[in-house]
């Protein structure tokens, strides 16, 4: 078996997180069990580029249970939880000796090219050309297949301009090697019947391919269903934010003054968390509706120009760039706290910041790093201004990755099993299967339902069994 992770002695500590994991994932574990039998994902040659934790080894193995072959990389170079990979790796059967679980390839604190070699090994299929499903979290295999079928067809790879960010040099020096007559990206996009995608992030990059008439293969939008967006991306960073903060900078959250840029679902759940220690939170945002939600939820709104100067902690959720610029950060307090937990790290504007004159770089430790401003002032950044929650702490707990992978599982037997029903184009699941999702977390809450007469049930216009509202109800 192809791998690459960084110690597989480390499995032992995984299997023990992986087994508490399983009972923490009622959603994933009642899949297992519900497709034992009929192995929905015999054949599936599924390729995954998702964080690799403990909840995501989870899902592997879920994957692997309904008789899919995986292969697996991060997706971001420092979400990888080396106990959680060597684990998947070693298997529930195998020893570090003799490993015989699922190819990974991701450690904790990949550079910007093992990063994406990690994502070409993935993708590159023992005895075949490539994957015929991917599961992606932002986009990042999609866009590798996508750009080296594109650029084969031109016939040629453009060059990296100076204004294009240091990632993309780094994409186009592993393309302008792989890009070759042989078609082998072509090749891999042929042979892919869907992609299923994990965030808001890489939904708004399929959104956009598809409308430019450049998508390959159909895809789901798991983040919208409402069991994922309205839980993960909300409950799951109320609890992330503030590990993150904690492992990282230990400060006291109470009584200081909190920025939340953005309140999406990830802003909502930040704001929420950060008030909960005590924090005075603001929020900035450009949506005029998000703005009044934040404003009625009593939080001050107002321009992060407005407030740079006063607050402790920034957190950005935009899923936007250039969010806090370099000039911003000049103009922070003394050891303000800067940090990121949407997907890309180009929220913060970290090459500017380096670039600022006489600025010096102390790194406190991994993840930590102090830069000091020549007036001797300094800031903290986490984790380079990538996701923190993962970089500088271990992401959402299983119970909310439950519900997540669900539909992950879920997205990818219905793109591998009806092909036919899904022409190129992004979806999201029925409203029946998020139902069922959240259904198969209730008893582990000990929550009970009210059951629906069929009086009541005609009286709304819906089926006793569901589903329960409309496509268009908000929730
Ligand atoms: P969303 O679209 O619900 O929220 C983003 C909000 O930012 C919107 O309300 C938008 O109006 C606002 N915004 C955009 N530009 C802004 C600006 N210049 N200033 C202030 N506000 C601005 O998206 P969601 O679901 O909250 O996701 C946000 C990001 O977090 C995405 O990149 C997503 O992929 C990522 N994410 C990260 C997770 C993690 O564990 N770190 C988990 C889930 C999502």
């Amino acid at each position: 078996m192809d791998f690459k992770v960084a110690d597989l002695s480390l499995a032992e500590f995984g299997r023990k997180e992986i087994r508490l994991a399983e009972h923490e994932m009622p959603g994933l574990m009642a899949i297992r069990k519900e497709y034992a039998a009929s192995q929905p994902l015999r054949g599936a040659k599924i390729m995954g580029s998702l964080h690799m934790t403990i909840q995501t080894a989870v899902l592997i193995e879920t994957l692997v249970a309904l008789g899919a072959e995986v292969r697996w990389v991060s997706c971001n170079i420092f979400s990888t939880q080396d106990h959680a990979a060597a684990a998947v790796v070693v298997g529930p059967d195998g020893t570090p000796e003799d490993p015989k679980g699922v190819p990974v390839f991701a450690w904790k604190g990949e550079t910007l090219e093992e990063y994406w070699w990690c994502t070409e090994q993935a993708l590159a299929w023992p005895g075949a050309d490539g994957p015929n499903m991917i599961l992606d979290d932002g986009g990042d295999a999609t866009l590798l297949v996508h750009k080296g079928a594109e650029y084969e067809k031109a016939g040629f790879v453009p060059e990296a301009t100076g204004d294009d960010p240091e990632e993309w040099h780094v994409i186009i020096d592993l393309l302008k090697r792989t890009v070759t007559d042989e078609k082998r990206w072509s090749r891999i996009a042929e042979g892919i019947k869907g992609v299923t995608e994990e965030t808001t992030t890489g939904v708004h990059r399929l959104y956009e391919m598809h409308k430019n008439g450049q998508l390959l293969f159909p895809a789901i939008n798991v983040n919208d269903s409402v069991t994922k967006s309205k839980f993960d991306n909300k409950y799951g960073c109320r609890h992330s934010v503030i590990d993150g903060l904690n492992r990282a900078t230990d400060v006291l959250i109470g009584g200081k003054v909190a920025v939340v840029c953005g309140y999406g679902d990830v802003g909502k759940g930040c704001a929420d968390a950060l008030r909960g220690q005590g924090a005075r939170v603001i929020v900035t945002e450009i949506d005029p509706i998000c703005a009044l939600q934040a404003a009625m939820d009593g939080f001050q709104v107002t321009t992060l120009e407005d407030v740079v100067g006063i607050a402790d902690i920034f957190v950005t959720t935009t899923g936007n760039f250039n969010i806090i610029r370099a000039d911003h950060m000049a103009q922070m307090k003394h050891q303000a706290i800067v940090s990121n937990i949407g997907h890309f790290d180009n929220e913060i504007d970290m090459a500017g910041l380096a670039k600022t004159p006489g600025i010096e770089r102390r790194t406190i430790k991994p993840q930590v790093d102090e830069w000091v401003f020549p007036d001797g002032h300094s800031i903290l950044v986490l984790a380079e201004g990538r996701l923190m929650n993962l970089g500088c702490a271990t992401g959402h707990p299983s119970f909310v990755m439950s519900n997540s992978f669900t539909n992950q599982v879920i997205a990818q037997i219905e793109l591998f099993t009806k092909t036919a029903d899904y022409p190129i184009g992004v979806y999201t699941l029925p409203k029946h299967l998020d139902e069922k999702v959240a259904r198969l977390h209730l008893d582990a809450l000990g929550v009970k339902l009210t059951q629906l007469t069929k009086e009541q049930a005609a009286y709304i216009g819906v089926h006793v069994e569901g589903p329960y509202k409309s496509d268009h109800y908000r929730y």
